[in-house]
């Protein structure tokens, strides 16, 4: 049988089945059950802060995020375009209007053009979007000091980077997701821990909080009489997701490991080859290496990105460009960009390998020898 290595998927031990069962046995498989305040409460402590609200997916909790924040119709909120697109499409859930930021090296949001923006647009924007790309952080001292001095908002999605903290600065020990307005997590099958689909979201401000907590049970004021006072959604976590994510938390840790072991092993092998750089994480935090994203010189190389692409799924390895740049996309087009200029460059050339926990290092000596046959060839 042909060998398939899937990019990236769920690392699930067996005696999640105990919770399964239990959420079976009593009945709590929907949005109440002590699973759910287990998650919350283990999740607050893991990422270091008072409370946690879960969601039915992280794009529900960015939406609860910007509704949290009061950002409506005409508000202007700056996004990055070099991500997925679920962190923008919630801008246009509330009628607002996303404003494109390039990326830099981290592939995060460039806080030097941030900063170049906001200088010649002072009052313009009510909140900003910063995505912590594949397990890597963006420069938060920066955008936290210019969100203090043009009085921003700031919403974190950190769906990709749950598990990575800050080693150096003034946010040293602050975990991916606390340190702006509000923290976004996600808990998709791809994620580095996984409720099959599902998500949190934290804050300091515990008002906004259970404000969120409220808008996700459909703003029920009263459960008996049915009164609600607000236009809510049905975002709550089921029981049986969070049976899943409170066993998933405990391998969190492992997973992190086991990610850097994996990565340093790639990032060893591959060196040997001109023309492919494993993109670095940056100093001064402890990354969670959720994602691995080689960067391919094809003039070095001698073959494409997307041709190592085709070729490497011909033999079973499932790996993937980045996203296409949302700014051109057809729902997003016709709003502002700002000089975006790195993120197609990244958008051509980067190419992800597989990246789960599960893999064996057989399969990972696989991939570096398929690279090798190929670029060689
Ligand atoms: C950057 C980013 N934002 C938002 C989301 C949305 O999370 P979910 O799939 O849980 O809705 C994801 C991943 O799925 C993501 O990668």
């Amino acid at each position: 049988m042909k060998k398939e290595i899937p990019l990236s998927v769920p690392n699930l031990s067996i005696d999640i089945v105990d919770n399964l069962r239990e959420c079976i046995e009593t009945g709590w498989v929907s949005t109440g059950g002590r699973f759910i305040t287990e998650f919350e409460r283990k999740f607050a402590r893991y990422v270091g802060v008072e409370s946690a609200v879960s969601t039915q997916s992280g794009t529900a909790g960015l939406h609860l995020a910007l509704r949290a924040l009061g950002i409506g119709p005409g508000d202007y909120v700056i996004v990055p375009t070099l991500t997925f697109v679920a962190a923008v499409a919630p801008v246009l859930y509330q009628g607002a209007i996303p404003v494109f930021m390039d990326c830099d090296d981290t592939l995060c949001m460039d806080a030097s053009k941030l900063e170049e923006y906001l200088k010649y647009n002072p009052g313009k924007v009510k909140a900003i979007i910063v995505v912590h790309i594949f397990g890597n952080m963006a420069n938060m001292e920066k955008i936290m000091e210019l969100a203090l001095k043009y009085d921003i908002k700031v919403i974190e999605d950190a769906t990709e980077s749950l598990g990575t903290y800050v080693t150096e600065g003034c946010y040293k020990g602050s975990h991916a997701g606390t340190i702006g307005d509000i923290g976004v997590y996600s808990f998709n099958a791809n994620k580095i821990i996984t409720t099959g689909g599902g998500g949190m979201v934290v804050s300091k401000d515990q008002g906004k909080l259970e404000y969120m907590r409220y808008l996700s049970i459909t703003a029920k004021a009263d459960s008996l009489y049915f009164v609600h006072d607000d236009v809510g959604y049905n975002y709550r976590m089921l029981n049986i997701q969070a049976a899943l994510g409170v066993s998933q938390l405990d391998e969190l840790e492992n997973f992190v490991n086991t990610k850097i072991k994996n990565y340093e092993m790639y990032r060893q092998r591959l060196s040997e080859i001109n023309g492919i750089t494993i993109l670095p994480f940056k100093n001064g935090i402890r990354a969670n290496h959720w994602f691995y994203s080689l960067l391919i010189n094809d003039q070095v190389l001698g073959i494409t990105r997307d041709e190592l692409m085709k070729q490497l799924i011909e033999e079973g390895i499932q790996c993937r460009p980045v996203w296409k740049l949302i700014h051109t996309l057809k729902p997003y087009k016709g709003y502002n960009a700002y000089r975006i200029e790195q993120a197609p460059f990244y958008e051509s050339n980067v190419l992800n390998i597989p990246c789960s926990t599960n893999l064996k290092i057989e399969d990972l000596d696989f991939v570096c020898e398929k690279i090798k046959d190929i670029v060689k060839a």
